[in-house]
């Protein structure tokens, strides 16, 4: 096709990315694609509320009926987010054969497989590289690059937000608030950021991959999500004492039929690839065969990375026009058929369990006495030395234990009259 003409609706900080970057390039483009990639129409709700400079050739228009009904147009990008009217947009735009690319990860792990049949049932591609990791390649990566393999584990850094917040009070010892605000200003987070903060943005991340790896639908309201808003910097100095470190790790994993899909801090080993992944970076690492260990890194948040996330599949697009694109590379349909959720209860990891307590003989005993009526074994103890008479954090590291028994024993704990506020405990994955 030697000109693709693309409705964009959505004129935020990732439509105006993507308006810069075809702009920018498009000299090269054409040169390199034989392909004219034009944006005829913007549309956005307050588009006419400001001045548009550079827009001069665009037609705008706050009505998106006005780009489905328009024949010129091949593709639509739909840059909204959220639901409504977000499904309504890409389920019109396919109807109307065309195209879609879309970054709204809260739509594809909601909406996916509905879109998708649509999508075959027209002939047309919907792509979504950006809704996951921004312009990582992670979701072509794994469709067309590792179409063949079974995956038996995802585990991903894939909330910037969180992995800066993290980093920053790591590394430069910042608050948790004034990390959150400095992410802001940079603009890696959602408009409100509590969805990046309570894992949620992190959770429909994991429902797409697990969709395209494992081949299954998993609901968010499936998932066990926890955010980071408890961690403070006790846990953060505790952990590099340990060789250990903290991330929000969104981990789907596959043991025999059962699936564990969560999203919570986890404390891994500092010597693993994960705990590299410094500031607004994402990875995800894959457990697959038989190509092995995967690792994939780079930005995955702020205006330019999410825009070439959706300037490459328009180009993808642009160049395979004729052939629908692949949206998943997952594991054999009678596998993915006998797979079930494993719920949180069910779940067996190793613990950090921090309980503040006041400095006198016999406190451990009674501590570890409830952690054993649990079946919950002891790896290592240790406490920090604080002045006499204060209270103290002592930090007990467990071996495999099962989440229904250390929840049910850490409320017991949290009743003896010599532990004072409630217990952190923060999963470890080994990887
Ligand atoms: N707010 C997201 C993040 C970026 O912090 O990773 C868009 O998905």
């Amino acid at each position: 096709m030697d000109c693709i003409n693309i409705g964009l609706i959505g004129y935020g900080v990732v439509g105006q990315g993507v308006v810069k970057a075809l702009k920018s390039r498009r000299k090269f483009l054409r040169e390199k694609y034989e392909t004219d990639f034009f944006i005829k129409t913007i549309c956005d709700r307050s588009i006419f509320k400001k001045p548009n400079p550079g827009l001069e050739n665009t037609a705008l228009t706050v009505d998106y009926h006005a780009i489905l009904k328009d024949p010129d147009i091949h593709v639509v990008v739909e840059l909204i987010g959220g639901l409504s009217p977000a499904k309504e947009i890409v389920l019109g735009a396919l109807r109307a054969k065309k195209h879609v690319v879309t970054a709204n990860k809260a739509l594809i792990a909601e909406c996916g497989l509905e879109l998708f049949k649509e999508a075959e049932t027209q002939g047309c591609s919907i792509l979504f590289e950006s809704s996951v990791g921004a312009g990582v390649p992670i979701i072509r990566t794994i469709t067309e690059g590792m179409a063949g393999n079974k995956f038996n584990g995802v585990y991903g850094i894939i909330n910037g937000t969180c992995n800066f917040i993290l980093t920053a009070m790591s590394k430069h010892k910042l608050t948790f608030a004034q990390a959150l605000k400095e992410a802001q200003e940079k603009g890696y987070a959602e408009s409100n950021p509590s969805l990046d903060i309570s894992g949620m943005d992190a959770a429909y991340k994991l429902a797409i991959l697990v969709f395209i790896t494992m081949g299954k639908f998993v609901s968010v309201k499936d998932i066990y999500v926890e955010g980071i808003n408890h961690i403070s910097h006790e846990d953060i100095e505790f952990a590099e004492s340990l060789n250990l470190s903290i991330c929000l790790l969104a981990i789907a994993k596959k043991t025999g039929n059962k699936l564990d899909v969560r999203v919570h801090p986890t404390m891994i080993p500092k010597d693993h690839g994960l705990a590299t992944v410094n500031g607004v970076d994402n990875a995800i690492f894959l457990d697959t065969d038989p190509l092995g260990d995967v690792f994939i890194e780079g930005q995955g948040a702020g205006q330019m990375t999410a825009a070439m996330g959706v300037v490459a599949d328009l180009i993808n697009l642009g160049i395979r026009v004729d052939a629908p694109a692949c949206i998943w590379a997952f594991n054999p349909a009678d596998e993915v058929a006998n797979l079930t959720l494993r719920k949180i209860e069910e779940v067996e990891t190793r613990f950090y369990i921090r309980f503040m307590v006041i400095d006198k003989p016999g406190v451990l005993a009674s501590i570890t006495t409830v952690l054993g009526q649990h079946n919950i074994s002891i790896a290592s103890v240790s406490q920090k030395q604080e002045d006499k008479g204060s209270t103290v954090p002592v930090v007990i590291l467990t071996h495999k234990a099962n989440e229904r028994e250390v929840k049910e024993a850490l409320e017991k704990i949290t009743e003896l009259a010599v532990v004072k506020g409630k217990p952190v405990a923060i999963r470890m994955e080994k990887l």
